[in-house]
């Protein structure tokens, strides 16, 4: 048996991004945050997050950073998407995170912004961002020791397949967005999410970015994670055409 639950924003696919322009402003901010509070209330409703709070100041200081250090060639994280994935590592605050699939770096930092840079609030120990492709995971690196000095988060040139299988201490926060070979596509999330499934604590968090507009290659690993048998809870977060879901073990 599998569970759906889903946040639907009305615009959804009206709000759109230029890839190419990352920083560019979509909606006035207070909108940003509206939708972004009615997600992570969902959220919190379904049992996956414990509370909504984060630091909204913390939140604008790493967006910033972000706009003035990093290198972005392209990317589909949209504004509301850079503001959930930093309020879940707000709120979560995990000790160790792996990042998987990460490009240049921004959803990676995203992920981890809540903890280093002048975004942080809390101290991490271990925040991988793993990137199979060498020259990318040495843009990502760059990018991130740029607002990172302290080595806390970092970058692994590897299959995230194998790190997720090989990681030695618990994994408390995993977002998957690794786009595989072209056989398996985005089909790669379960491989990764079942090599660390075993390490993933209860209360441990995973998000899956493209839960739209790559549904039908994550069918698999969506009916995985809406299975109860598997995670506690899963809601679909749609406030863009990408979307991000978002399970608790
Ligand atoms: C489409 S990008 C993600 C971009 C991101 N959504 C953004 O908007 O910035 C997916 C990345 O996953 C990487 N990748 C593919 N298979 C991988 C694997 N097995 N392990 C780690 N990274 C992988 C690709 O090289 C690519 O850089």
């Amino acid at each position: 048996m599998t569970t759906a639950k889903t946040y639907r924003s009305d615009d959804w696919d009206r709000y759109r991004m230029d890839y190419s322009s990352p920083h560019r402003e979509l909606e006035p901010l207070e909108r940003e945050i509206a939708v972004v509070g009615e997600a992570l209330e969902a959220l919190r409703a379904a049992g996956v997050l414990g509370h909504t709070d984060y630091d909204h100041a913390g939140m604008l200081a790493h967006r910033a950073a972000v706009r003035e250090h990093f290198e972005i060639p392209w990317t589909a994280i949209t504004p509301r998407m850079q503001r959930l994935l930093y309020a879940i590592n707000a709120i979560v605050q995990p000790a160790n995170l792996i990042a998987a699939g990460i490009f240049c770096g921004n959803t990676f930092i995203s992920n981890a912004g809540a903890a280093v840079g002048p975004g942080a609030c809390y101290q991490a120990r271990q925040l991988l961002g793993v990137e199979i492709d060498p020259d990318k995971a040495d843009l990502a690196e760059r990018n991130v020791r740029r607002i990172d000095p302290t080595g806390v988060a970092r970058i692994l040139a590897e299959d995230a397949v194998d790190t997720a299988a090989t990681f030695p201490e618990p994994i408390q926060l995993l977002y998957l967005d690794a786009d595989g070979t072209p056989e398996k596509g985005k089909g790669i999330y379960l491989d990764i999410l079942q090599a660390a499934m075993d390490r993933i604590p209860t209360g441990g968090v995973v998000l899956a970015h493209n839960s739209v507009n790559a549904a039908e290659r994550l069918e698999q690993y969506l009916d995985f994670v809406r299975n109860p048998a598997h995670m506690a809870a899963s809601v679909n977060v749609i406030f863009d055409i990408e979307g991000l879901e978002v399970s608790v073990k």
